[in-house]
């Protein structure tokens, strides 16, 4: 079977599946498959697909029409120009989750070295601020081990691994034995914020793909976030920043838990102007 003819058929098996940018899931997947760049797949045209790489393709393609996110099949996700690997144990780091580093070097104080990062999944807010901050000091939480694992191999990875200390456990809880109180520069977050009933709206790659405990949490978004306030409060410096990502319309709800502890910093929206970060001072 030649380049375009493999395409054409994988193209037309993920449409029958309803897989959206087929075309270009096609694209991407042959690339991976025959080790190419997706570009230069336009120069090979015409040229026959080893038997063993194209079952290899197929079996990709396969994955696909069953749901499987893309990010999955190939290992790896994009999250400010690093590339991290992603696995189905970790949450697929979004573009919207890139503000919450942008807004954590914006009002990180001058100085400011001590972080952690709650829920950290991929590892993709722990390894980029570490990236970012050549003096920064990350203590990054996850209750799922398996993402943890996931997290190490991607701070080491960027070279990052001795600046961030990776533990399992609730929220900033895991902290306790290790430092003191009033002690943390800044907090960042991306928490499970789905509610179980919004589960079954989600898209399928989404909600049959990614793990719940980063989806849904064990909780429910509204305790979650007081008890994030509440472990934030207590572990980071006066002057010190908390910064969240949030879901849709939930702006009013996590801004009104702020409370007489803590100065709102500002709400930023992403791309789609959804209000998606919310950043606090401790005072
Ligand atoms: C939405 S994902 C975010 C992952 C990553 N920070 C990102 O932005 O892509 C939420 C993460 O929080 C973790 N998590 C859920 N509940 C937690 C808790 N109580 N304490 C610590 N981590 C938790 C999940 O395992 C998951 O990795």
């Amino acid at each position: 079977m030649r380049v375009f003819e493999a395409l054409a058929a994988a193209c037309e098996e993920l449409t029958r599946h309803a897989v959206v940018n087929s075309r270009v899931d096609a694209e991407i997947l042959l690339a991976q498959s025959l080790g190419k760049t997706r570009s230069s797949l336009l120069a090979h045209y015409r040229d026959e697909i080893d038997e063993s790489l194209g079952r290899v393709f197929f079996a990709r393609v396969g994955e696909r029409c069953r749901g499987k996110p893309l990010q999955y099949i190939l290992g790896q996700q994009e999250f400010r120009g690093l590339l991290f690997e992603v696995s189905p144990a970790v949450f697929i780091p979004r573009p919207e989750t890139e503000f919450v580093v942008e807004a954590a070097l914006e009002h990180l104080a001058e100085g400011g070295v001590e972080l952690a990062d709650v829920g950290t999944g991929s590892g993709c807010l722990a390894v980029s601020l570490a990236v970012a901050l050549p003096r920064a000091r990350v203590w990054a939480t996850d209750l799922s081990e398996a993402a943890l694992e996931v997290a190490g191999r991607n701070a080491a990875r960027h070279g990052v691994e001795r600046k961030i200390t990776f533990l399992q456990g609730d929220l900033l809880k895991p902290l306790i034995p290790r430092m003191g109180e009033g002690q943390l520069d800044a907090v960042v977050s991306n928490p499970p914020y789905v509610g179980p009933e919004e589960l079954s709206g989600l898209q399928k790659e989404v909600r049959d793909w990614e793990p719940r405990l980063a989806l849904v949490g064990e909780e429910g978004a509204p305790s979650l976030y007081a008890r994030l306030l509440s472990q934030a409060h207590v572990r980071l410096k006066p002057g010190g920043v908390l910064i969240m990502e949030i879901g849709y319309s939930m702006q009013e709800a996590v801004c009104g838990l702020l409370g007489g502890g803590w100065d709102l910093l500002g709400v930023t929206d992403d791309l789609n102007g959804i209000p998606r970060v919310v950043s606090a001072r401790r005072v």
